[in-house]
Order: structure tokens, then sequence, then C-alpha cells
């Protein structure tokens, strides 16, 4: 695991911007696993940036999202597939066919995430996948407890990270319950795994992730496991670093 110290926001999310940069020119028809959020918009904001004045080209890309909400399509501005065409795919040249979100409108969600498996593997694997973390070490929705070994499933979201999600809706009672997530063992699977923090509520969950007890009380020590994982992380969130 290599840590990347930066001093804020900003530069996180240029130095974050410049991996997928590199990634896209290397292997112009990679899979990028992608994330939502507030950690990950100045990461998309880079990438629109580069995109109009240097006119990197994402025309043969492929993106999997990590995860999406149960009962929110993508008319729905709180839906993370509204977010992602929003926030990125409509400021790029990507073909929107060949950007993927789980459907969290699926009559049938245990087969949308079988599909969803299915999906991934037949685009060959994920070449690098974009992370968050939570405030109680979640990625994805993978809550604490979650198994290392779980794909792409149905979770119950805890409480604290609806509060969390609460500030894009009109009320907490908005927030959906449920979400569908790429599990732990479909992110582990990644060939390479950049994940981001910023702020002083991350400082906890980071505190705990690079002291590197391997948990699943802490979803994101899974990443502990993997041969290919860069965190870039900004002096707030690793304040409680001794
Ligand atoms: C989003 C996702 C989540 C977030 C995490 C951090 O697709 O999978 O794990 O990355 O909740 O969210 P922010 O960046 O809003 O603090």
């Amino acid at each position: 695991m290599k840590l990347l110290k930066v001093a804020d926001y900003a530069e996180m999310s240029r130095q974050a911007a410049d991996i997928i940069i590199k990634q896209v020119k290397e292997k112009p028809n990679a899979v990028l696993g992608l994330a939502t959020g507030s950690t990950v918009l100045g990461v998309y904001r880079e990438l629109a940036a580069d995109h109009r004045q240097h006119g990197t080209s994402y025309r043969l890309v492929r993106t999997v999202n990590l995860d999406e909400y149960v009962g929110l399509g993508p008319d729905h501005p709180n839906s993370y597939r509204y977010y992602m065409n929003q926030h990125l795919f409509a400021q790029l040249d990507i073909p929107l066919h060949e950007t993927h979100v789980p459907d969290g409108l699926a009559a049938d969600l245990d087969e949308e995430c079988r599909r969803y498996e299915r999906l991934i593997d037949e685009l060959g694997g994920i070449d690098l996948q974009l992370l968050g973390i939570g405030r109680n070490g979640h990625i994805g929705f993978n809550e604490p407890g979650t198994p290392f070994s779980t794909a792409t499933h149905v979770v119950e979201l805890t409480e604290l990270t609806r509060e969390a999600n609460a500030r894009f809706f009109p009320s907490l009672d908005d927030v959906p319950r449920y979400a569908i997530t790429m599990g732990i063992a479909t992110i582990l699977r990644s060939r390479r795994i950049v994940l981001l923090a910023s702020g002083e509520e991350k400082a906890d969950a980071m505190a705990r992730l690079l002291e590197g007890v391997v948990t699943p009380d802490l979803p994101a020590s899974a990443l502990h496991l993997h041969p290919d994982v860069t965190i870039i992380a900004d002096c707030e969130a690793l304040s409680l670093i001794p």
C-alpha cells in the first residue's frame, strides 16, 4: 500500500486525475471503476478540464460504477447514474452506452447483482478502481461487518451512512434504505486501486486503516490484501496519524 500525503483537496484531486489520465493514455480502452460522492468530484472536474484543454480521449474507455441506490432511476437527481452523467460523462467524449452503473430499478435485484458481476468479467475486469472512504471505513456501500468474500450485492445502509448522505436529499427520510454495491471481493479483483480521503471527518477511518489491522469491522482494511493500492490523502484526513 503506497501512501501519498498531499496538502489539500485540490492537490489530492490533481494527483488522482493524473493517475487516471496516465492509465487512459497507456490503455485507451481501459476499464475504469468509478465512485460518486464529494471526495471524487474534484477529480472529475480535473478530468473534464484536461479533456477540454488537452483533448485526452475517452472514446474507447469503459466504466463501471461501484454502487447505486435501490429505487432511484437515472432521472432522479440523487441517483448515482444522474451524478455520473452530470459530473463526468457529459464532460467527456465517452459513449454513454460504455458507462455502467448498477440498475437501482431492476425488478429482480439479485439477478441485477449477478448481471453486474458478469458484466465486469465480460469487460475483462477493472484496470483502475477509484474509491472514497466512509467515516465508518466503508468502501462502496460495504458497511462494517461485510465479509471480504462478497460479490456485488444488495445492502441495507447503516444510519451513519444515511445521515452522511442526507445532505444531498430534502430530508433523512428521503434517503433510500437499500443500495446495490460491488462487493469487497469485486473491488479486490481490480488490477489497481486508488483510494482518496480528504477532510477531518475521515481522519478516524484513515488512522484505523493505516494501523494495518485487517478486519471486516473496517471494510477498507481489505485493501491491505491487494498488491497495488495507492492512497492519496490530505493533511486533515491524516491528522490522527501519530
Ligand atoms: C460512492 C461510494 C462511497 C463513498 C464514500 C465517501 O460511490 O461508494 O463509498 O466513496 O461514502 O463519500 P464522500 O466522498 O461523499 O465522503
